[in-house]
C-alpha cells in the first residue's frame, strides 16, 4: 500500500532553522543584515532561493537585497570551500614574494584567486594584509597562519587540510 502523502514538500533542516530566524526577527526594523548573516551561517552561503524567501518574508525587494549582499564582502552568493585559503598581497608580503605564493597555490590546487574547487575542499582568496607583516609572505588557511613561506612549502601545507 502506498503511504505517499500529498502534503507540501518536506522542508530541509536548513529551511526549518530559517523559520526560527524569521520568527525571531518578525516585524523588526533593520532585520535584513542579521537575517542575511544567519542565513549564510545556516546554508554556508546565500543561495538564490534563500534570498527570494527573505525578500518575501521581510517584504524587501529582491533587487535591494542583492544590492546589500554584493556591497558587503562578508556575504557570498556561491558555495564556499571547507577550507578558506587567504594569501596576503599587502605591501610587506608583496615585497617578499606574495605573488609567487599565489602562483604556488594555483599550481597546487588548480584554481585562481576568488575561486572554489569543485569538490568544495578549498576556496582561494588574496587579501590586502593579514596583520602578520613580520612573517611575510603570509598565507592563512582557516584560522592557521603560515608565515615566512616559500613557494615549495605551499602544496604540502595545503594537503594537510581535508
Ligand atoms: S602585508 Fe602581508 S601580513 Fe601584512
Amino acid at each position: 500500500m502506498c503511504h505517499c502523502s500529498k502534503e507540501a514538500e518536506p522542508k530541509t533542516k536548513e529551511d526549518l532553522e530559517m523559520e526560527k530566524v524569521f520568527a525571531q526577527y518578525a516585524g523588526q526594523k533593520g532585520a535584513l543584515i542579521p537575517v542575511l548573516q544567519k542565513s549564510q551561517d545556516i546554508y554556508g552561503y546565500l543561495p538564490a532561493e534563500a534570498l527570494k524567501e527573505i525578500s518575501k518574508r521581510l517584504q524587501i525587494p529582491l533587487s535591494k537585497i542583492y544590492g546589500v549582499v554584493t556591497f558587503y564582502a562578508q556575504f557570498h552568493l556561491k558555495p564556499r570551500g571547507r577550507n578558506i585559503i587567504r594569501v596576503c598581497l599587502g605591501t610587506a608580503c608583496h615585497v617578499r614574494g606574495g605573488a609567487k605564493i599565489v602562483e604556488a597555490v594555483t599550481n597546487a590546487i588548480g584554481i585562481k584567486d576568488g575561486e572554489t574547487t569543485e569538490d568544495l575542499r578549498y576556496t582561494f582568496e588574496s587579501v590586502a594584509c593579514l596583520g602578520a607583516c613580520g612573517l611575510a609572505p603570509v598565507m592563512m588557511v582557516n584560522d592557521d597562519t603560515h608565515g615566512r613561506l616559500t613557494p615549495d612549502m605551499v602544496k604540502g601545507l595545503l594537503e594537510q587540510y581535508e
